[in-house]
């Protein structure tokens, strides 16, 4: 009965402890306009994503700065003003990093996206060389302009660790919904989600870096999927000049991931996350202890993701102390509680992670806004 008593304790005591050390969920409230900065390695389903987003009367998009990820840099640049033209809108755009912070550029993301990251969609006259190139600066304006500003991150995290390691005071504090790693799987490996394997280091840096961090999965965001005939084929038909530069972009993206046999959906990853950052209350999201691998192996990219006690407490303390603590577990007079309280206490939470949104509200409210 002793024993049962303890357990309770530890138990409440634990709880007392997520309440502190638990890391504070987005307002989700839904009525309040929303200001924007998005970060993109424009792909094909960032373009759909951001081609979304541009649709919310809600949402103000201050701006944009491209990475190197899914293409490159520059390509990236073109991209966004080519999907600008389609729309006929225009917002400002900083070409950003060429290269993560410490690995090389990996240029895998040809084979998913296509060379220029729109399967040749791209209009490549377009003139890039008047655009300014420091996405830092940029990024750390628009957040010390706005104080309600969200960032929102749908490539490789390299810019804004970066602006966090440039602009510390002006990053501080400030939302970042970013579309990263896993609690279980990968895309890129059995283990690591693409824009989390390209720049390890990079989440690496903002996971320390005292933004309010939002990542959303790929537990998450492979929920989000269309049929891969039916969608391109309504863009093509209903969405206007959006929907005739997405539709064969898309036709080449699902293509790719046909390869190893006929699908019928497939996830439009990057959409996730812009709508989450807009509608936070369509995600659920959870405190959460992340670390991640950063050596380039096998294991390259993982992300471990700690929600309860029993993930934290391995992911805190390594097997040494935790074996001198075993040693001791059963000594007379020794509190196993504390000793597991004290560890619990040493690393609060870092992040909110969003492991499942509601994703037939995501994919109707996709559809309903890309075609008329
Ligand atoms: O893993 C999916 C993410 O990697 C998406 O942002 C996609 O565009 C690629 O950047
Ligand atoms: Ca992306």
């Amino acid at each position: 009965m002793r024993q049962y008593r303890y357990f309770l304790v530890f138990i409440c005591a634990a709880l007392i402890v997520f309440g502190l050390a638990a890391y504070p969920a987005a307002a989700r409230t839904s009525s309040a306009p929303a200001v924007f900065f998005v970060d993109t390695d424009i792909g094909v389903d960032d373009a759909v994503a951001i081609a979304w987003l541009m649709e919310q009367p809600r949402a103000e998009i201050l701006g944009f700065t491209t990475v190197a990820g899914n293409t490159s840099n520059e390509h990236a640049a073109r991209n966004l003003l080519t999907l600008f033209a389609a729309a006929e809108r225009q917002y400002p755009v900083t070409i950003g990093a060429s290269a993560p912070l410490e690995l090389p550029a990996t240029r895998t993301g040809a084979l998913i996206h296509g060379p220029d990251g729109l399967w040749f969609n791209q209009n490549p006259t377009i003139d890039i060389g008047g655009l300014p190139g420091d996405a830092p600066a940029a990024l750390a304006a628009a957040a010390a302009a706005n104080p309600d500003l969200t960032i929102i991150a749908l490539g490789p995290l390299t810019n804004i660790a970066l602006a966090v390691q440039q602009y510390p005071a002006e990053m501080a504090g400030v939302r970042l919904v970013a579309l990263g790693g896993a609690r279980h799987g990968g895309n890129s490996t059995p283990v690591a989600e693409f824009n989390i394997y390209a720049d390890p280091h990079a989440l690496e840096v903002v996971l320390a870096g005292g933004m309010q961090l939002e990542l959303v999965t790929l537990d998450a965001f492979d929920q989000v999927q269309v049929d891969v005939e039916k969608f391109p084929a309504r863009l093509a038909q209903r969405g206007g000049a959006v929907g005739q530069l997405l539709a064969p972009a898309l036709s080449g993206y699902f293509a790719v991931q046909q390869a190893a046999g006929p699908v019928k959906a497939a996830a439009i990853p990057d959409v996730a996350a812009v709508f989450y950052a807009l509608y936070p209350q369509y995600g659920e999201a959870r405190s959460a202890l992340i670390d991640v691998v950063t050596v380039d192996d096998v294991t390259r990219g993982q992300t471990i993701i700690g929600l309860d006690i029993a993930d934290r407490v391995p992911m805190i303390a390594d097997d040494a102390e935790l074996s001198a603590l075993a040693d001791q577990a059963f000594l007379p007079g020794f509190d196993l509680n504390a000793a597991l309280f004290a560890i619990l206490v040493r690393e609060p939470d870092n992040a909110q992670v969003i492991l499942d949104v509601h994703e037939r509200t995501i994919v109707r409210q996709l559809e309903r806004a890309l075609t008329r």
